[in-house]
């Protein structure tokens, strides 16, 4: 049995000090947790917070990266910055930046790339939109994402990087997938995995699930055999809303 790995995407919420009084109330609530824990804070709060994380149990997450090392691109942020702040891991090609950003599979493919040769961890989002999903083509979108995003990564970087499967119809609209249909989802992505790498690598990787997973949900998502943790955002936003999905074992 895998570990869950339970993630806290605050999107962009929070003030320095909320974002600290929340680390702290979520250090304490989840210290005895057994599952794997990462928190990705907005860019201004990653320093205050991960004072507060360093030496717990959760892992420093930031929210996007720019695809370049340095130079000239304004508001963009590089993952030798977020190196200096103690960040381990990055979320990439979530739902937002592709679709309200722009974000290409290019791109983030490229951006997977940079991560990985600064040995930052990936979690790299992906999931169909209500329209593609109403179409038939939930996998297919799926499969695209995956594979594009993984071009050119090899098996053995692979323990580097997590898959978050976020539809997007499900995201912080309060709708959530049924554990049969993400599981479904999830297993035809270790499929995909299989057919670029082998049946290891397709068995090893953590596939999270995320869109409006809670508390009251999390338990029997988080039971189904092809689902191996969660990408939380609004319920991330107070301990005691995260930390009974955290919690789950
Ligand atoms: P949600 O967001 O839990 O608010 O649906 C999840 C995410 O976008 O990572």
């Amino acid at each position: 049995m895998k570990k869950n790995y339970i993630a806290a995407n605050w999107k962009m919420n929070l003030t320095r000090a909320e974002g600290v009084n929340l680390a702290k109330d979520i250090v304490t609530a989840i210290k005895n947790g057994k599952n794997k824990y990462m928190i990705a804070p907005s860019f201004p709060l990653i320093q205050d917070v991960g004072a507060v994380l360093k030496g717990t149990n959760i892992l420093l997450g930031a929210q996007n990266m720019s695809a370049e090392e340095k130079g000239a691109h304004t508001g963009e942020v590089s993952p030798l910055q977020l190196l200096d702040l103690g960040v381990q891991v990055v979320i990439l090609g979530h739902s937002e930046r592709r679709n309200i950003y722009g974000e290409s599979d290019e791109l983030i493919n490229k951006k997977v790339k940079l991560a990985l040769s600064h040995k930052l961890e990936v979690i790299l989002c992906v999931g169909e939109l209500l329209e593609e999903r109403e179409a038939g083509n939930a996998v297919t979108v799926c499969e695209n994402q995956i594979k594009k995003g993984l071009a050119g990564i090899s098996a053995n970087e692979l323990k580097n990087i997590t898959i978050a499967y976020e539809p997007v119809w499900a995201i912080g609209t309060g709708k959530t997938a049924t554990p049969e249909d993400a599981d479904a989802i999830h297993s035809s992505i270790r499929e995909v995995l299989k057919s670029i790498y082998n049946e290891t690598a397709a068995a090893e990787m953590v596939i999270q699930y995320g869109g409006s997973m809670k508390s009251e949900n999390a338990k029997e998502l988080l039971a189904k055999p092809n689902i191996d943790g969660g990408l939380i955002g609004g319920a991330s936003l107070k301990a005691e809303t995260f930390a009974p999905i955290a919690l789950v074992e």
